[in-house]
């Protein structure tokens, strides 16, 4: 019997602010570095010559998002040549029979939105809800939806680290913020569905696996057990409850109510690295964390450890919600294109062996196409299957593409 089913996804996951930038969108003056190269790789123009990759590369589906802050680059106002653009984008990937898979909210925002209704307040669910009509009611012949990238990680980022907009250190607003955005999600399910009555809609949840920094340490195993439960498990039981359970060490739970009880149709999970935590009082919230390279798997360029075995477990993980799960992202961030061919073929042989003892795994997107702009490190990692020259715009293969192209199509056949 066949591993990988027909129907099987086989893609490449981008987000539109990492490959094309936005003049209007908060991350544009975050980041100096953006203050060079606001079009980054020039995707914005050049797309055409980007998504005939996806076919050179033979995916039968692509994920990538739309930059809100392109589209309405003011409260009062729609940018239709903007929604255009991206329905362009759709209409070349039916063009080559590659399934869309948008997402709605990658991160950045459009400036106006951080400045008036961060997502602390309340007025963010009306504002996203606004744009998330809008887009479902334009954009034709999308089914696979995808309301929040990595929803922990824009909170952590943004309300507990500081290091991503809005740049704030601070619980309570933080767990508003998580009631907000969850709460859009819910919402954002039912206005896709009125739309797109056969939609299949999730959040691409960032899953990772976590270790004690010292085994025999107790409170390194207690931290490891928290971070466990808050960062995979709590969201699970939130779609199954519609009740988040926030739990620090040494602290009462917190219980907070969203309406997302059941509105899921399949769990996008992101999936990159194992963390191993320690209590470190002097660190920033009292965790600190490292990669170690354990398994002799290797690190990435941005430090993480390679570790296969840890995509099964977060998978069985997910299992629990009983859905389709797609892996929407995974990937590896390598000057070396011999260690990210090495990546993918054991992340793949990871899922293979997943769908083998009946996990009901649906797609395997790799992060990400043509080399951009990562978040935190800027322009000099590397996670793309084609590189980029960042002062000519010139994309160019890489082993990488060739192998990856490759194994969809060994694998499609076994
Ligand atoms: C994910 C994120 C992507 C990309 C990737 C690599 O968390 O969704 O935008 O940056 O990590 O770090």
């Amino acid at each position: 019997m066949k591993s990988f089913p027909d129907n099987f996804f086989w893609g490449v996951a981008t987000s539109a602010f990492q490959l094309e930038g936005s003049p209007n969108a908060d991350w544009a003056t975050w980041d100096p570095v953006l203050l060079d190269i606001p079009q980054i790789t020039n995707h914005y123009a050049l797309f055409r010559e980007d998504l005939k990759l996806l076919k050179d590369l033979g995916v039968n589906s692509y994920r990538f998002s739309l930059e809100w802050s392109r589209i309405q680059p003011r409260p009062d106002t729609w940018d239709e040549e903007a929604i255009a653009h991206y329905q362009e984008i759709i209409d070349i990937l039916r063009n080559y029979n590659i399934e869309p898979m948008v997402t709605l909210h990658h991160f950045t925002h459009p400036r106006w939105f951080l400045e008036r209704t961060p997502w602390h307040r309340t007025g963010s669910i009306e504002k996203f809800l606004r744009y998330t009509e809008k887009m479902v009611s334009s954009l034709r012949n999308v089914r696979y939806w995808i309301t929040f990238n990595e929803p922990y990680v824009i909170l952590i980022g943004g309300y507990l680290d500081g290091c991503t907009p809005p740049g704030l250190k601070d619980v309570p607003l933080s767990l508003a913020a998580l009631q907000n955005i969850f709460t859009c999600h819910g919402k954002a399910y039912d206005i896709i569905h009125q739309y797109v009555p056969d939609a299949q809609v999730s959040v691409a949840h960032n899953m990772s696996v976590f270790a004690p920094w010292k085994k025999w340490n107790p409170l390194d195993r207690l931290l490891k057990k928290a971070a466990n439960f808050f960062y995979n498990h709590s969201i699970i039981n939130a779609f199954q409850t519609g009740i988040f359970v926030v739990k620090f060490p040494f602290s009462r739970p917190v219980e907070i109510e969203v309406p997302i009880k059941g509105k899921l149709d399949f769990f996008g999970v992101n999936y990159y690295t194992r963390i191993h935590l320690r209590f470190n009082p002097f660190k920033k919230m009292g965790v600190e964390l490292r990669y170690l390279d354990i398994e002799g798997h290797g690190l990435t360029n941005i430090g993480w450890e390679v570790h296969p075995r840890g995509l099964a477990k977060v998978l069985w993980y997910a299992s629990r919600l009983n859905l389709p799960l797609i892996i929407t992202e995974n990937g590896i961030a390598s000057h070396d294109t011999e260690q990210k061919v090495k990546y993918m073929k054991q992340h793949v042989d990871v899922v293979e062996r997943c769908l083998k003892e009946g996990l009901d795994v649906r797609g395997y997107f790799y992060w990400t196409l043509i080399d951009n702009y990562e978040w935190l490190q800027g322009l000099d990692v590397r996670f793309g299957l084609y590189r980029v020259d960042f002062k000519t715009f010139k994309r160019h293969p890489t082993s990488a593409a060739t192998y990856y192209a490759y194994l969809i199509q060994s694998r499609s056949k076994m």
